[in-house]
């Protein structure tokens, strides 16, 4: 607390402050360990001075070192305008230690005001970002300085606010009303974690039942195969006391991502989503849940996937912007997973999409499906109109050619005889297998073969 910048000019040396706008310490968070640092927006803008940034420096090497989480609570105008270089050393610094600490313990950012430059890079690097509504805000270079170079007429709130990095950019996981929202919410967050990559998250006691029931899961999927349903309500209605902590819950929302506890265990949850796109994955969808997935395996937290994907979104706009690339992400996060996985296909299971949600043959460890699940290369309508083109005019033939595809695929029997899937369920019995799958995984060992790390298609 007694750092005071080191500052000549511009009148600077008269102008020291205790703490140079960095609060850093530690402390306990439902009595664990954290490192936390706060910048203070009123002195000189929170903005970031060599001497500033070797505290947040300080605080990030005793949590890597002491294995505890790093909480940044974020209120900067950036690098230090009066002191040049040394600033953009000192941010540099803060980088290469959230690069050092990424895998080793959880990085936590909360927006809680306006932060520009430097300030948005190191949140960046960051495991997770949360924002204050009407308050925080996030650019690289501010309104003023885009209306000069872009003639751009933009707002601060429209330029980086919390609707925009939760709706648009995808740069938040989440948003809260007010600081103490935000505060709180954080805190409930962190239980989910665990300290570190070599410790497991809490476990929290619970009275739900593993055997509890739930009736309504049994008429959760449509009569007809092409009506939605909210996913969800499966999410909710197998979790403990049925508390989901959804992430990026407004972005990409064909997917699902969020913390959820089985049996007091954390679990990490992704989901197509049928309600919107009908659950296809996409660019943004597959972006989302491959972060995610890359957390979990990273801190060993167990991954639950539940499958309804009709495929890839077709289209030039996915093609041009890369879903072969983009899809690879989250293909290749789920093979390269170590951590437990279970996943469960209520309805469809298409093409390779199939593949791609914590398939068996990516070494899911018990994939389980609900007896409406269809798991094929295609839906029976597409897979005839190309097998029969020729006869496409004909309606009687195609309509049973088409009958004759769904009696053959439309259904888990045919995966299940080749074993990729485990077992077939009844819905209503689902908390109880899959917390009875995750118990059986508690002690997994798995190891990729060696080498310096995997390049997963950026
Ligand atoms: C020194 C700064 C500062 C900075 C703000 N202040 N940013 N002082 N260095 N970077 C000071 C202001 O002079 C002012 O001082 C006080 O903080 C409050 O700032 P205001 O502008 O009055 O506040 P507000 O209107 O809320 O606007 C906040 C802001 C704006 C949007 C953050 O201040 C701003 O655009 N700042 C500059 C952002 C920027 O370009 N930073 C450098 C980026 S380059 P007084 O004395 O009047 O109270 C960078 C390099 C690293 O960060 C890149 C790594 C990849």
């Amino acid at each position: 607390m007694f750092v005071v910048h080191t500052i000549k000019d511009f009148g600077m040396e008269n102008n020291t402050y205790s703490g140079d706008g960095v609060i850093t310490g530690s402390g306990k968070v439902n009595n664990r360990l954290i490192y936390i640092y706060a910048q203070d927006f009123t002195v000189f803008g929170g903005s970031l001075s060599s001497a500033h940034a070797s505290k947040i420096v300080k605080v990030m090497k005793l949590a890597i070192q002491n294995r505890a989480p790093l909480i940044g609570l974020n209120d900067s105008g950036g690098a230090r305008i009066q002191e040049g270089v040394e600033s953009l050393g000192g941010y540099a610094d803060v980088f290469l230690q959230n690069a050092l600490a990424s895998g080793v313990v959880p990085q936590i950012s909360l927006i809680m005001g306006p932060c520009a430059g430097g300030a948005v890079y190191s949140p960046a690097m960051t495991d997770f970002i949360f924002m204050v509504k009407n308050t925080s805000y996030m650019f690289v270079t501010g309104p003023d300085v885009v209306k000069t170079v872009t003639s751009e007429e933009v707002t601060a709130e429209e330029l980086g606010g919390a609707l925009t990095h939760t709706t648009k950019s995808s740069v938040a996981d989440g948003c809260f009303e007010n600081d103490i929202d935000a505060l709180l919410e954080m805190r409930r967050f962190l239980s989910y974690l665990p300290s570190s990559n070599i410790s497991k998250a809490s476990t929290r006691h619970t009275t739900d039942s593993i055997r509890r029931q739930t009736a309504s899961l049994d008429t959760l999927i449509p009569d007809n195969p092409n009506l939605p349903y909210d996913m969800k309500e499966l999410i909710i209605s197998i979790a403990d006391e049925s508390i989901y902590f959804e992430l990026q819950k407004d972005y990409a929302k064909n997917i699902l991502i969020g913390f959820i506890r089985l049996n007091g265990e954390t679990i990490g949850v992704v989901a197509n989503q049928p309600l919107v796109l009908a659950g296809c994955l996409d660019i943004d969808s597959s972006r989302k849940a491959a972060r995610f997935v890359r957390f979990c395996d990273a801190f060993n937290i167990p991954i639950l996937t539940l499958v309804d994907v009709p495929g890839f979104l077709p289209g030039t706009a996915q093609e041009y912007g890369g879903i072969i690339k983009n899809g690879a992400k989250l293909l290749f996060a789920y093979a390269e997973a170590t951590t437990p996985k279970v996943t469960l296909i209520t309805r469809k299971a298409y093409g390779g999409a199939y593949d791609v949600m914590s398939s068996k043959h990516l070494r899911g460890d018990a994939n389980y499906a609900w007896p409406t699940a269809e798991i094929a290369v295609m839906g029976a309508k597409g897979a005839v109109e190309i097998l029969h083109r020729k006869k496409i005019g004909d309606k009687k033939f195609i309509d049973e050619k088409t009958q004759e595809y769904e009696d053959k695929f439309a259904n888990p029997f045919k995966a299940a005889e080749r074993g990729f899937l485990d077992d077939i369920i009844i819905p209503k019995n689902t908390r109880y297998r899959v917390i009875q799958a995750f118990s059986k995984l508690k002690d997994k060992k798995l190891k990729n073969p060696d080498k310096k790390f995997g390049n997963i298609p950026l």
